[in-house]
């Protein structure tokens, strides 16, 4: 018993002589230390302003979409697919792989992985609310967006846009 108290006395002893060499340390061996580094303090640093021109950031994605909606307002009418209508699927299927299925799924289902942190959850693309879609209205949802669909008219080219709604209509055919 007697043993138990005195290493618990010593180890007390001993870990208040590390705290004070460390505090100690810290406070007067400045040189070296970590948290002096300016690149860790950047809190201290004060924050930039934005200019209020540089990015409108009250409706952004709306302003977006309106001014892409005039500028490639001959784009919102697709025209058909040039080409073979094989090579047109196998690029529609491709890029549906590559801009839609992680949201609307590899099989068109709506189920794609990131696709379920969304609400409304992804349209189910074979459905009947899609399939009764206009082939205009699909080249808008993909140019322009829908609620939750982003806007992709400036990363895909009209003729890829195309090919994609080729390849979900063939999708929807096999579905039926
Ligand atoms: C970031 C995830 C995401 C991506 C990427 C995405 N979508 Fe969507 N999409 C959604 C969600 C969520 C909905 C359901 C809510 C809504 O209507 O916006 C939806 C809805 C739709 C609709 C139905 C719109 C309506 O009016 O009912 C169509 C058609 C569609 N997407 C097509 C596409 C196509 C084609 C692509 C690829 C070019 C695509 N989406 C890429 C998330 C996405």
């Amino acid at each position: 018993m007697k043993k138990v108290l005195f290493l618990a006395v010593f180890a007390m002893i001993a870990l208040t002589g590390v705290y004070t060499v460390i505090t100690l340390y810290d406070s007067t061996m400045k040189v070296g230390r970590m948290n002096q580094t300016p690149v860790l303090r950047p809190h201290e640093e004060p924050l930039l302003v934005m200019d209020k021109r540089l990015v409108a950031f009250h409706k952004s994605e709306k302003l977006m979409k309106e001014k892409l909606m005039k500028e490639n307002y001959k784009n919102m009418f697709p025209e058909m697919p040039t080409g073979s209508l094989k090579a047109s699927l196998t690029k529609g299927e491709k890029d549906y792989q590559t801009f839609c299925s992680h949201c609307h799924g590899v099989n068109l289902d709506g189920l794609g992985t990131v696709g379920q942190s969304f609400f409304p959850l992804p349209a189910n693309l074979t459905g009947k609310k899609v399939s009764d879609l206009r082939d205009k209205e699909i080249f808008s949802v993909i140019s322009y967006g829908s609620e939750k669909t982003p806007a992709l008219a400036s990363s895909m080219t009209v003729e890829s846009r195309n090919a994609v709604i080729l390849y979900v209509r063939s999708m929807q055919k096999n579905a039926h």
